[in-house]
């Protein structure tokens, strides 16, 4: 049985720009796909298509087990809420934003006014539940947007990059209200640019570049791939690179990146921390001289690197950091 989220060969071209170049997704219900990606990926266009904002030129898709292209109405009549800022009214306060677009949904004021305070509540949005939101910080408009989303619970949930922009904090809040949303049952896409993220939250990750799956997997299958946790050093001069090189080959698993402009090597390494011990003796023993040395987890890029052979090209931000959610869903009882 196809999932809550099924997708089968999505294409959409725009001119030149192959955007989505033949994708399929099958996200379980109740579950969470990561799909990540750079900038220019493809991802913010496949949620478009799969909430019915854009038709694809071909491939088909079912939200909630309905059919995407043969029934946009029904789909976007069962769509909870297009949850973008724009949703968001400046001038009401939180709750009044919250409880308007409960009355939208036809809820009665006073099953509005539970919900509007059960999901301030929920988002820690209550000390600032009175204010008009035009006084809020980034990430607590973010919140609000997807507590509007949320208002009428729906089961299917899109979430196109919702921690992009946000803070560390901001962004580990809105992480755990995702997790709670989820273990409440609710089937999730959610897309980012972080493995971090991914890692976090998702069952199961879809990696796309230039409209193509490059991968799929969970982040420890893809983590694994990529080569685990890895080492990197900065050098202090350029002519220590090769000794440093010959340090990491031997230690690590594989060749050592380099990055020659910025004295870096990366290696990916078993070991952890012992093994970063054993580099630092070795380097030392060979007089190579260290202006940084650490172990870190693999990041987008290494997964790219991994993947394609190059890194993630770094496109110039394409003005769509704003954050939208769209939640899509059956509707709820009167
Ligand atoms: N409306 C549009 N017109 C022209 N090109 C577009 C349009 N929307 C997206 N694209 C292009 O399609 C590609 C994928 O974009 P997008 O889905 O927004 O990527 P992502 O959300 O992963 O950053 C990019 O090259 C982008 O410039
Ligand atoms: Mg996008």
């Amino acid at each position: 049985m196809p999932g809550a989220i099924y997708a089968e060969g999505l294409v959409k071209t725009f001119g030149d720009v192959t955007a989505l170049g033949g994708v399929d997704f099958d996200v379980p219900e109740g579950t969470v796909l990561g799909l990540l990606g750079p900038n220019g990926a493809g991802k913010t266009t496949a949620v478009r298509v799969l909430t019915t904002l854009l038709m694809p030129d071909s491939g088909s898709a079912f939200v909630a087990g309905i059919d995407v292209l043969k029934k946009p109405h029904e789909v976007r009549r069962s769509i909870g809420l297009s949850g973008q800022f724009a949703a968001v009214d400046e001038y009401l306060t939180g709750r009044e934003n919250l409880q308007m677009v409960g009355q939208l949904y036809q809820m009665s004021r006073r099953d509005a006014k539970a919900r509007a305070g059960e999901l301030l509540d929920r988002f820690h949005l209550a000390d600032a539940a009175d204010r008009p939101a035009k006084t809020y910080s980034g990430g607590m408009r973010r919140r609000l947007d997807l507590a509007a989303a949320l208002i009428v619970s729906p089961p299917v949930m899109f979430m196109d990059e919702p921690t992009t922009g946000l803070d560390p904090r901001n962004r580990q809040q809105l992480w755990e209200v995702i997790e709670e949303l989820v273990a409440g049952g609710t089937t999730l896409l959610l897309t980012t640019q972080y493995l971090e993220e991914a890692d976090r939250l998702a069952h199961d990750i879809c990696v796309i570049d230039h409209g193509l799956v490059i991968a799929r997997g969970t982040s420890d299958q893809l983590k694994s791939r990529t080569g685990g946790e890895r080492v990197e050093v900065v050098v202090h001069q350029s002519d220590q690179i090769d000794p440093a090189r010959a340090v990491l080959g031997h230690l690590g698993k594989g060749e050592a990146a380099v990055v020659p402009h910025m004295r870096k090597l990366t290696v990916p390494v078993d070991g952890g921390a012992k093994l970063l011990a054993e580099i630092i003796r070795d380097l030392d023993a060979r007089g190579v001289e260290i202006d940084d040395i650490g172990l870190r987890r693999p990041t987008l890029d290494d997964v790219f690197i991994s993947l394609t052979g190059h890194a993630a090209e770094q496109q110039k931000n394409d003005g769509d950091e704003a954050a939208q959610s769209v939640a899509a869903g059956t509707e709820t009882e009167k």
